[in-house]
């Protein structure tokens, strides 16, 4: 039996990943004014013993009223620094695997209640709403507050607030900068058609529509260390007619090749409360086949992967170079392991976990 694809190591722009497996962002919402909490600690370092590639952050706001929910992590001021740092610091100390931090504005998503809570908008004057921002004035949902339309001075404001989150980041020895492109948060509103409606420089054609996530990449990519990889997760198309769809998505890919983005990780849907997902295994996995024919750098499949022999297939036909799991790694965080078992390759535990190794799997974990 060859090798497991799954298990092979990559490099993505100057980081070396131990396997294709990559720890999805995931919000958590149990941040208090952007800083994290114990939450943070216990859930992260549970995933960091995962086995898992790469461990990625949550979305975090570029600055406050970017946060999807009051309960959203921040990377804006000194205090969310501090928090993340202690967090970093509890994980890292019992864990070699490579940390990425997903660096976000929620555009006109953002102001909304916790998930458990119902998720819906706040409203601008209510305890824990602020009046939300987009490329135009287009409430995501009718009857919500709709956000104000961005000048060209809230722009820059918005692209220098990355910015700063990428020195702090890259103080804190993160390992790689996600940009969220995806998912109806602003970048991706200025993307859609359906959600930017703007006349200027910044709406209307594909490269004007491009122009401002394009920006904040050139922006971000050059505030991080050279050798350290700054990467966009995208949706690839919104799922309703005349919206964004998988061409555009391979443009806007090309683009950020062409710039220096060293990985494109496919996602989809987000923008439109119209969208008609054909929810089931892989299923966004078509999309990412099809950027990955379109450009060299690697390519991250995301959604319903939940099988060992789907993933390994999705990463051994070439249809990406890695898979990211969400809520597969939720349910079981010790997934990576119990796929290295299943597919005979080895895999990392911690030093004080080793003596759980079960007997018919004797070359399982790195020693
Ligand atoms: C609890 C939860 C939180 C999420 N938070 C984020 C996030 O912060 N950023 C993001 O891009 N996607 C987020 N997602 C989407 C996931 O990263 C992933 O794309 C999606 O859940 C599909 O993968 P899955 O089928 O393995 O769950 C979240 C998903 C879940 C379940």
């Amino acid at each position: 039996m060859s090798a497991p694809a799954l298990f092979q190591p990559l490099t993505v722009g100057g980081l070396t990943l131990a396997n294709r497996i990559v720890i999805a962002p995931m919000c958590q919402y149990s941040a208090e004014d952007g800083c994290m909490t114990d939450w943070h600690a216990q859930h992260l370092g549970m995933l960091a013993q995962s086995g898992a590639g790469l461990l990625t952050i949550e979305a975090a706001a570029v600055v406050p009223e970017g946060r999807i929910t009051y309960g959203d992590v921040g990377l804006y001021d000194d205090a969310s620094e501090a928090a993340l740092a202690r967090t970093l610091e509890a994980v890292r100390r019992w864990s070699p695997m490579p940390v990425a931090i997903q660096l976000a504005h929620a555009g006109r998503k953002a102001s909304s209640d916790l998930p458990w809570h119902g998720g819906a908008q706040i409203a601008p004057d209510a305890p824990h709403g602020w009046q939300t921002v987009a490329p135009s004035a287009l409430a995501f949902e009718d009857g919500q507050t709709p956000p104000v339309a961005l000048t060209t001075e809230g722009m820059a404001a918005i692209r220098d607030a990355f910015v700063a989150a990428t020195v702090r980041a890259a103080r804190l020895g993160i390992d790689a900068v996600q940009l969220h492109g995806a998912h109806g948060y602003l970048l991706h509103s200025f993307l859609s058609p359906l959600s930017n409606r703007r006349t200027d420089a910044y709406g209307g054609s594909l490269e004007n529509r491009m122009r401002f996530p394009l920006e904040i990449f050139d922006a971000v990519r050059a505030a991080f260390p050279a050798d350290r990889p700054v990467t966009m997760r995208v949706s690839a198309t919104d799922w309703v007619d005349g919206g964004w769809d998988v061409n555009q998505t391979i443009a806007f890919s090309q683009a950020l090749e062409a710039r220096g983005c060293a990985a494109i990780h496919v996602s989809s849907g987000g923008l439109d409360p119209r969208q008609a997902i054909p929810v089931r295994p892989s299923y966004q996995v078509p999309a990412a086949r099809a950027v990955k024919a379109a450009v060299g750098i690697p390519v991250v499949a995301v959604g319903l992967i939940t099988d060992y022999e789907q993933a390994e297939a999705i990463v051994a036909t070439g249809d990406a170079d890695m898979i990211a799991l969400a809520r597969t790694i939720l349910y079981d965080p010790r997934w990576p392991w119990h796929a290295a078992a299943h597919l005979g390759a080895r895999v990392h535990a911690a030093d004080q976990y080793l003596r759980c190794q079960p007997r018919r799997f004797k070359t399982l974990f790195d020693e």
